[in-house]
């Protein structure tokens, strides 16, 4: 979907004020357009942050099914350049047909080898492969080779996030055993293989996990499992990734204004840190006009304050914002 030329006029305009106030607007509930006026499709993915530069990867849903990777880039959050398909549905991986869902892309950065690593839930049409796929490559932006793709350790394994520790040590977290537990894979150094699985949550049936580390504390959102229909976002918290998560409870409105996360984002400035909650209004009415929504929440305590804004102002470099 094209955007008209006025539109376009006024993302040329809105870099230039970024570029000089630093200062960016968010508007969510609504499409956002990328430098090519053509609408953002980077759905249930993740950002990795280098040097100023925000990068974003993500599920095109532009024909609903069978989503290729799109990546963009931003120097603040509003205005997104097209960087291309990443990951290409059956030309990546023409060994393994046209026939594959890959949902929930999660890229990050391995300081061991240098090299850019995606874990995605590889999926088959009527959710029945229950695999993940591990793509990496010596650039962001590509080309990316796929390592393997399968179940991890031989486990069913569904919606799925990543996270990395602040020792580096990375995890791949997914719903597991037909979306009964949630499963937390401790990787190799190289991020691209799974070492152990930990069985969290066990018979709470959640999915679209994602998890935040503040001080000592680890923080986990998640929904449960209701297709594409939003529900109650739940926060768990932890002072260990294997053990200990407290029972859920709930955090913003009961079906987390119309969204599922995909994500939390944290952007620091010296001792100041703001949280991005990044969810995915899916169907919003279809898949294809799904809407990325990112909001900022508080996470203290071992609570989380998660309204919801509708539009809001974000400086990037300060790591702050206003309405
Ligand atoms: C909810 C998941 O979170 C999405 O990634 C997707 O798998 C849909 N379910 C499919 O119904």
């Amino acid at each position: 979907m094209k955007t008209p030329h006025i539109l376009l006029l006024l993302l040329v305009l809105c870099q230039t004020v970024t570029a000089q106030t630093g200062w960016s607007q968010i508007r969510n509930g609504q499409p956002w357009y990328d430098t090519q006026g053509n609408v953002v499709q980077a759905h249930g993915g993740n950002f990795l942050i280098e040097d100023g530069t925000v990068y974003m990867v993500g599920e095109d849903r532009t024909h609903s099914w069978y989503p290729d990777v799109n990546l963009y880039h931003s120097r603040d959050m509003q205005v997104w350049e097209y960087d291309g398909k990443i990951i290409q549905n059956g030309v990546t991986t023409p060994e393994l047909g046209t026939t594959r869902m890959i949902e929930r892309p999660k890229l990050m950065h391995c300081p061991k080898t240098g090299r850019y690593v995606i874990w995605c839930h590889y999926e088959a049409s009527d959710y029945s492969a229950s695999e993940v796929a591990v793509f990496s490559s010596a650039s962001v932006t590509g080309p990316y080779r796929l390592e393997w793709s399968g179940r991890p350790l031989g486990i069913k394994s569904r919606d799925c996030n990543v996270f990395v520790d602040d020792d580096g040590t990375a995890y791949f977290i997914s719903t597991i055993q037909e979306n009964q537990h949630l499963g937390l894979f401790r990787l190799s150094d190289d991020y691209l293989r799974p070492l152990e699985c930990t069985v969290l949550m066990r018979g709470l049936r959640r999915e679209a996990p994602a998890i935040v580390r503040v001080d000592s504390l680890y923080y986990m959102l998640s929904s449960a499992c209701t297709g594409w229909d939003p529900n109650q976002c739940m926060l768990s918290v932890s002072r260990s990734l294997t053990q200990g998560w407290s029972p859920l409870t709930p955090v913003g409105d009961r079906i987390a204004y119309d969204t599922q996360a995909s994500g939390i984002l944290t952007l620091r400035r010296g001792k100041r840190t703001l949280h991005l909650y990044v969810g995915d209004r899916w169907k919003d009415p279809d898949l294809p006009q799904s809407k990325i929504i990112i909001t900022p929440i508080t996470l203290r305590d071992g609570r989380c304050h998660f309204p919801y804004m509708k539009t809001y102002r974000l400086n990037l470099r300060k790591a702050l914002v206003k309405p």
